[in-house]
Parts: C-alpha cells; sequence; structure tokens
C-alpha cells in the first residue's frame, strides 16, 4: 500500500456506507481522496472531520444520472490533481422492481448508475490514468453476490440484472486493458448483505430494512473495505479478478 501514499483517488458514492468508510481508510493512509455523490454536503463534513489526517477529502457534487456531470467532475480531478490513479466505482443504488410489473423509470436509474456511470467513470478514469502515464493504476468496481447467482426474490430481480452487467464488465474491461498491453488493473468487489443505508433506500422502510439487519450478523461496510485494501495493495503483476464473500449465517 506504500505507493498509493500521495496519490489519488476517486471514490463514487462517497457520501455514507462503503464509500464513506473507503474515504476515510484511504484518506488516513495518506492518499489524496476525491469522493462524489449527490449529497455532497454529507462528504465535507467527513472532510472536515478528517482535516488533519495524512492525506485529504475533497467532495465534489456529481449525480452520476448525468453524464455532463461526471464528465465536468474529471475535468475538475485533472485541473486540480493531474488525473485519478485509482477509481473506485462504489455508488449503486436498488429499487424493489420485478421485470413483469416494474417501473421503467426505476429500471433507468439502476441503469444509468450501477451500470452507465460505472462504465464511464471506467473510461474517463483510464484515459486519465493514461494521460498521465500512470501504468499501474487501479479500477475498482463494486459488485455484489447478485451479480453472481438469482437468488429466489423477485423485487430484487432487476437490480441483479444490472450486477450480472458489472460481473461481464469486469472482464471486458480485463480483456481491454491487456489488448493495449496496460498494466492498469481492475478487480470486482462482490459482497453479499452490508449494513448500510442502503436497505432502507431500497425498501423505502425503516422497519423493513431493520428486520433484515436483524435477521444475522451482516457484513460491516469496514468488511468491504478489507477486500478493496487487499485488491489494491497486490502487487502489479498481481490481478485480483474479484472478491466474493458473503455473512457466515447469510443461506443464499
Ligand atoms: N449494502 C449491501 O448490502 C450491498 C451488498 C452488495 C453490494 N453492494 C453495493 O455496494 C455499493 C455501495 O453500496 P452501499 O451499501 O454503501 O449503499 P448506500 O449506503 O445506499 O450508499 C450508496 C451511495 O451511492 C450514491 N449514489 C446513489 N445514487 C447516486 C447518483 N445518482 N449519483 C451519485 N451518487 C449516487 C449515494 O450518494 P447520494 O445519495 O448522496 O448521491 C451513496 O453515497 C453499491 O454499488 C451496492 O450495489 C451493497
Amino acid at each position: 500500500m506504500e505507493r498509493w501514499v500521495g496519490r489519488v483517488a476517486l471514490i463514487t458514492g462517497a457520501s455514507v456506507g462503503i464509500g464513506a468508510a473507503l474515504a476515510r481508510r484511504l484518506v488516513k493512509h495518506g492518499m489524496k481522496v476525491v469522493g462524489c455523490a449527490r449529497n455532497v454536503q454529507q462528504i465535507q463534513a467527513l472532510a472536515d472531520e478528517l482535516k488533519n489526517e495524512k492525506g485529504s477529502l475533497t467532495a465534489i457534487k456529481c449525480d452520476l444520472t448525468k453524464e455532463e456531470e461526471i464528465l465536468d467532475m474529471f475535468s475538475k480531478v485533472k485541473a486540480e490533481f493531474g488525473g485519478v490513479d485509482i477509481c473506485v466505482n462504489n455508488a449503486g443504488l436498488a429499487h424493489e422492481s420485478l421485470i413483469l410489473s416494474g417501473e421503467t423509470q426505476q429500471w433507468r436509474e439502476m441503469l444509468d448508475v450501477n451500470v452507465l456511470g460505472l462504465s464511464i467513470c471506467s473510461r474517463e478514469a483510464v484515459k486519465q490514468m493514461r494521460e498521465k502515464g500512470v501504468d499501474d493504476g487501479h479500477l475498482i468496481l463494486l459488485n455484489s453476490m447478485s451479480g453472481h447467482r438469482i437468488t429466489n426474490y423477485s423485487p430484487g430481480h432487476f437490480y441483479k440484472a444490472t450486477k450480472f452487467m458489472v460481473t461481464a464488465l469486469t472482464e471486458c474491461l480485463r480483456q481491454e486493458l491487456s489488448e493495449i498491453k496496460s498494466h492498469i488493473r481492475v478487480t470486482g468487489i462482490s459482497p453479499g448483505r452490508v449494513h448500510t443505508e442502503f436497505q432502507q433506500r431500497m425498501f423505502k422502510d425503516k422497519s423493513k430494512a431493520d428486520a433484515i439487519w436483524s435477521a444475522f450478523k451482516t457484513l460491516e461496510a469496514d468488511d468491504v473495505v478489507d477486500a478493496i485494501i487487499y485488491a489494491i495493495g497486490t502487487p502489479g503483476h498481481v490481478q485480483v479478478h474479484d472478491i466474493l464473500f458473503r455473512p457466515t449465517e447469510q443461506s443464499t
């Protein structure tokens, strides 16, 4: 991890949950972290809390459903920091939405953030890495166990389909980077249930989310951060493709 001290990491969805926990860890390690989300004031509050740490956190407001906001964010990162070294595509969401009866607008939002936002950020990040001559950069794609098997829970179907696309995109990016003889690496991170705002946002009902969290001991955001730190901390000749892990008591 020492080679990352002083270098630039972009984390999408850094306002809460896994993204905020990762921002905290990387700033403490000494990285220049740029965090984006719509609720930028929450990232700014975290930046203020971390201001005496070794690294720094810069908050940028960005709605990942809007390509122009993503491109503008990358321009700001280039102007201020010279470009990214690590891009963590963490932002993501689920709506309860079946294929036979779901709302198109909810599908579109999941596709926009979970798939298109992730793809645009990956493209722009690799472009910046190559422009600044970085050949040891790293793309992290926050996938899910839901990107690897279909559980018997139909309201999650469209979300699972978006995460299956992330599984495909991980391998597509690996192949394209290999084709251009780049040493930039790409890693999928695929946790099972994690205790964040994710379920509450999905069900729009705190009691439903509480019931899920109390069913068994879920993963914590820091458990996911540990997996990301492992992947980016491996030496340059090691390409960690995907890390699948779930709470021990999660049966599915
Ligand atoms: N929690 C789980 O059980 C679990 C399990 C497996 C995989 N994952 C994956 O892990 C990732 C992080 O999830 P989490 O658990 O940390 O969820 P979370 O607590 O709900 O956080 C989601 C983050 O995504 C951001 N986001 C959502 N829509 C956005 C948009 N349009 N533009 C910019 N940012 C947006 C949110 O920021 P704003 O709302 O401030 O914009 C927030 O920072 C997701 O990709 C999720 O699919 C989660």
